[in-house]
């Protein structure tokens, strides 16, 4: 199942070239990835998962000022704690629908969250 989650880029979200800001984009493709997990933890002890890694970012294309950035984000594979999700960022123009503009996979770490303001890790029990 896909989740879907989108942002429109302002000029605060720019760079020095005037491209959107590739940490911008990371932080929305961590929203997104969090979108997937949030959805895949329903019914489960867990209360939230956090980012514990990511690999494979590739910036394919630059993104501009006034462009949409359409986020798709898959569960590829699940462990004990772990979920493994795919985070493609499609950027749509005035002349282009799709283009993929970033790549990334993010590991998210299932957690418990406690009253003193704390987390621990917690198994989901769950697989795809
Ligand atoms: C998330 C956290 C609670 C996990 O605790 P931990 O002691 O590191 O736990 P583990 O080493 O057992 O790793 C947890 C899972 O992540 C996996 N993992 C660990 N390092 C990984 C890496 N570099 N890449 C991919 N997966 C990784 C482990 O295989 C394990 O998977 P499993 O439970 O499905 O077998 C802890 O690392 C943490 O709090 N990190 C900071 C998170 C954070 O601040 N994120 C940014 C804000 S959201």
């Amino acid at each position: 199942m896909i989740s879907r989650y989108s942002q429109l880029v302002m000029p605060q979200d720019a760079n020095v070239v005037g491209t959107l800001f590739g940490g911008q984009m990371v932080s929305w493709m961590d929203i997104a990835a969090a979108k997937a997990a949030f959805r895949f933890l329903k019914g489960t002890e867990a209360d939230v998962a956090v980012t514990r890694a990511i690999d494979s970012i590739e910036f394919t294309k630059p993104v501009h000022v006034g462009n949409w950035v359409n986020f798709e984000s898959q569960i590829i594979n699940t462990g004990n704690s772990s979920i493994i999700i795919q985070v493609d960022a499609f950027k749509e123009c005035h002349d282009e629908d799709k283009i993929l503009a970033c790549t990334a996979k993010f590991t998210m770490v299932s957690v418990k969250k406690t009253s003193d303001g704390s987390y621990y890790k917690i198994n989901h029990g769950k697989s795809i």
